[in-house]
């Protein structure tokens, strides 16, 4: 199928480390699910003019948009969507004053998580996990990361994949399977230290290699943190990850700076979250290595944490993706075009770092190049808005819902002129 969108204000410029450019009464082409052509009406070569598409004998669909913002759709690079119940009481805990690491020692947290998620079936996961692939779709994402890590013994985080890559197949959104060691699971820690080195390595021999076997992962993720994975079981880990061909990324500087980032940067990993707390050491070497630096604002604030120190990381060279971090306890949103909102108005990233962000490094942090950008060859995920400029967007603090034209097909009814 052929989709010709016309009277489009483009959002060009979105590659890695791009500038913005707005494209006026633009055309963008999409064929066999890429992008076929992109540029302003007046300079659509005849290939591409309405006669000559319909000529082709193939499906076309022309939508003509009015004059609104299309961008690329959205790319939620950071959640936590697969899990089982709430931690609203936790909500009015943190209000009243407990702190996380509190609420934590006290068996709630990422533990309580843990808990209802093993209790819960196959069926309710799946539905569950499917009904907010489909809402953040909703919300303008195209391409969805899941990380496992609600379970963490090896059978269960080997379930929560194969619930994932079961969704997948029916989920709008395209799906991002990671495998998150998120804490040491609490059974193991009263074990002591000879159990957490048994749950350390296998993770690394079995569970790792089988992930990559099944292809149930495209990456590793280490939550390494006070209260989770030290640095050198992390390491264990980021290099089992590697060994085994899988993407490398870490939770690091969430509460405390364990030298998380410096490690990541020195495996080469695609990405480092959270950062509240980096030094401007680890950030260069960040840097260097393209180790893109993915801001989680809407799990900052709910913390009532300072933001990390975007200034540092952007004079060292970093590049930011922004993500919902979407779980029960830290951030129980999956608005991604509301976390462009806290990025700009409270970490205050330029709207171009904020679009790159949502967008191609978003991308880059999955490993991905295929998409995040408008531009000849680039998967046709697209994102129409109900607005005319990119400020737009942030600035309406969530609320501005797109239609989405997908590179699976999975569009709603377009308006056809
Ligand atoms: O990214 N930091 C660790 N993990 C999540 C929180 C998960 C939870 O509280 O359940 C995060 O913020
Ligand atoms: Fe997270």
């Amino acid at each position: 199928m052929i989709r010709r969108i016309e009277g489009a204000r483009a959002l060009t410029g979105l590659a890695p480390g791009g500038q913005l450019e707005l494209i006026d009464d633009a055309v963008i082409v999409a064929q066999g699910g890429a992008i076929a052509w992109i540029g302003p009406q007046a300079a659509c070569p005849p290939a591409f003019q309405i006669e000559a598409l319909r000529g082709s004998g193939e499906v076309v669909e022309y939508i003509d948009v009015g004059g609104r913002l299309v961008t690329p759709a959205l790319v939620d690079c950071h959640t936590h969507a697969i899990f089982a119940g709430w931690r609203a009481e936790e909500f009015a805990r943190r209000t009243a004053g407990a702190s996380y690491a509190e609420i934590a020692a006290a068996g709630g947290g990422i533990a309580a998580t843990l808990r209802a998620t093993r209790q819960a079936s196959d069926e309710l996961l799946l539905a569950s996990l499917v009904a907010r692939a489909d809402h953040a779709w909703a919300g303008g994402v195209g391409t969805l990361e899941v990380k496992s890590g609600y379970d963490l013994s090896i059978a269960g985080e080997l379930r929560l994949l194969r619930i994932i890559a079961k969704a997948a197949a029916v989920a709008k959104p395209t799906l991002v399977p990671t495998l998150l060691a998120h804490i040491v699971p609490p059974e193991v820690v009263a074990g002591g230290a000879s159990a957490r080195e048994a749950y350390v390595a296998a993770f690394c021999n079995e569970l790792i290699p089988e992930v990559a076997r099944q292809r149930l992962a495209t990456s590793v993720d280490v939550y390494c943190d006070q209260g989770a994975f030290t640095c050198d079981e992390a390491q264990r880990i980021w290099r089992a990850a590697s060994d085994a061909g899988l993407g490398v990324r870490g939770h690091v500087g969430q509460f405390a700076e364990l030298g998380g980032a410096a490690l990541l940067a020195e495996l080469g990993a695609r990405s480092a979250d959270h950062l509240e707390h980096v030094d401007a050491s680890a950030a260069r070497a960040m840097a260097e290595r393209g180790v893109i630096a993915v801001m989680l604002p809407s799990a900052c604030i709910a913390l009532g944490q300072a933001p990390p120190p975007v200034a540092m990381l952007r004079d060292a060279g970093v590049k930011f993706a922004i993500a919902t971090d979407f779980n029960p306890g830290t951030s129980p949103t999956q608005s991604l075009s509301l976390n462009m909102w806290l990025a700009m108005s409270h970490f205050k990233l330029t709207l171009a770092e904020t679009w790159l962000g949502v967008t191609a490094h978003a991308a880059a942090a999955l490993g991905l190049a295929d998409r995040g950008t408008l531009a000849v060859g680039a998967r046709a995920d697209l994102a129409v808005w109900p607005c005319q400029s990119p400020e737009e967007v942030p600035y309406r603090c969530g609320d501005l819902k797109p239609t989405l034209y997908g590179h699976q097909g999975h569009s709603r009814p377009p308006i056809i002129h």
